[in-house]
């Protein structure tokens, strides 16, 4: 037996929020009786959802993409760029979790289960991202500083961050960046805040989950474990 929300999820219908809703307003049948937020079901069950079919449960992928620059984070571009989904030849329908910039590369993961991909991206549960940038020019250790404890984006200062600095001449400095906010542009805004251009980005990990040597373009299946670690975030 599933819980019918649970199971709606699974089904690709939204995430669990999401099928709530769809319960709570009634589009929800079982067995031709509208249903009830909290109820169980099995695969037996005729369930629809505004009276369509909802399908078997369908199988859930989890996968890392090496981003590479030049193409946004979107299943379809209405300007007709590339898309990260270029890079991946699953029959599948994936949806990246979060968003990396354009010009951004590094670790994207996909997947086609919703209630992960909305845990991973709420606010609330603070997950660290660790991104590797070049700036233009020398990072003071006040400017450090100010990152770290918070700048103003917007007129809305940015939650406590962790700013190393890994290399410095005089034109570029190299640092390693760690936020758990995901706002618009965030590492190149805060930056910006202290008079510095980005001018490469690349995240290397969530949480624990790290890009390794995965080669741009390139994606890979994540393994047990790391999907029970996500789902733990
Ligand atoms: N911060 C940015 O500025 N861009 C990204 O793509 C990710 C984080």
């Amino acid at each position: 037996m599933y819980r019918l929300n649970k199971y709606l999820a699974d089904c690709g219908v939204g995430s669990r929020r999401e099928c709530d809703a769809l319960i709570k307003d009634g589009f929800v049948k079982v067995n031709g009786k509208v249903a009830v937020l909290g109820q169980t079901v099995s695969e037996n069950d005729k369930i629809t959802v505004k009276d369509k079919r909802v399908g078997d449960k369908q199988k859930l992928y989890y996968l890392m993409l090496h981003k590479p620059k030049g193409c946004v984070t979107t299943v379809k571009d209405d300007l007709g760029r590339k898309t990260v989904m270029d890079f991946i030849d699953l029959k599948a329908r994936l949806y990246p979790v979060g968003r990396l910039d354009y010009d951004t590369e590094g670790l994207l993961i996909l997947t086609n289960d919703g209630d992960l991909s909305n845990r991973l991206t709420h606010p609330r549960n603070e997950i660290n991202k660790t991104y590797v940038c070049r700036v233009s020019g020398i990072l003071k250790e006040s400017e450090r500083i100010q990152m770290e404890r918070g700048v103003l984006i917007d007129g809305v200062k940015t939650a406590p961050a962790k700013v190393k600095i890994l290399e410095q001449d005089q034109h570029h400095t190299r640092c390693e960046v760690i936020i758990h906010e995901g706002r618009n542009h965030q590492v190149r805004k805060m930056f910006e805040a202290v008079g510095k251009e980005v001018e490469f980005l690349k995240r290397v990990a969530i949480g624990d989950l790290r890009l390794g040597g995965l080669k741009r373009g390139e994606y890979r299946f994540l393994n047990e474990l790391e999907i029970d670690y996500l789902k733990k975030m």
